[in-house]
């Protein structure tokens, strides 16, 4: 059997690090925002419920805002825009509309819909901490494409966990049903990430079991 690596995808994923310092002053076109938060959707997620939102940033009064909440990682105010991910704690809300639509296109019958519906929403009340385990869980891989859909239209990005949750609740008006995630900085870069290092495959993989 051959093996055919796309070498895109690996170069891509090798060339995204941290950026902290970027060039000022630069805007993202809107259409190549959307197109990367379009290719950002196309994570999996549970059940297909699509626990993500994002609040897009790129007024530079409004990241002025976010910048004490941050605590004052200049990143905020310096890249092109921010992009908090939100995860939906209540993602089994969206059963009805994801389902829904699969079958008017035909392609699940109505008891399998509803069957599968119910399943969801005994999962949601039955498991301790499902909502927000499963928005923290899922929203992340969205975060995750979204900075490397960006570094493939040549976009910079940083991940940030360092900021006020509930500062930036407050100063965004977010809906108490989602959780920020992740705030992504996403820019084009001044200087470069710092370098880092990451353990070895043999530090990092257990074999069958511990
Ligand atoms: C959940 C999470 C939170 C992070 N928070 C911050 C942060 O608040 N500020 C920052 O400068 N970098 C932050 N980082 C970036 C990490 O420091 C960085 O990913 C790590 O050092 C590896 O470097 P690299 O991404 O350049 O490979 C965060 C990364 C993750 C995944």
């Amino acid at each position: 059997m051959t093996t055919v690596v796309d070498s895109n995808v690996i170069h891509v994923m090798k060339q995204r690090t941290s950026v902290r310092k970027y060039q000022t002053g630069i805007e993202i076109p809107q259409d190549t925002l959307n197109q990367i938060i379009d290719t950002a959707i196309t994570a999996p997620s549970a059940w297909n419920l699509q626990h993500w939102k994002f609040v897009t940033i790129q007024n530079q009064d409004n990241k002025s805002r976010i910048l004490p909440i941050a605590f004052n990682q200049q990143q905020v105010v310096d890249a092109s825009a921010v992009v908090i991910v939100l995860g939906d704690t209540k993602a089994n809300e969206n059963a009805e509309n994801v389902y829904g639509e699969t079958v008017r296109a035909g392609f699940m019958a109505e008891e399998v819909k509803n069957a599968m519906v119910s399943d969801i929403n005994s999962y949601y009340k039955n498991t301790e901490h499902a909502g927000i385990h499963d928005a923290i869980r899922n929203a992340s891989f969205a975060a995750m494409q979204l900075m490397l859909a960006a570094k493939a239209h040549g976009i910079d990005s940083g991940p940030m966990g360092g900021y006020d949750a509930e500062a930036l609740r407050k100063e965004l008006n977010i809906p108490d049903r989602y959780i920020p995630v992740l705030m992504l900085t996403l820019g084009y870069a001044e200087q470069p990430a710092h370098q880092t290092s990451r353990f070895s495959v043999d530090q990092v993989v257990i074999r069958e079991r511990f």
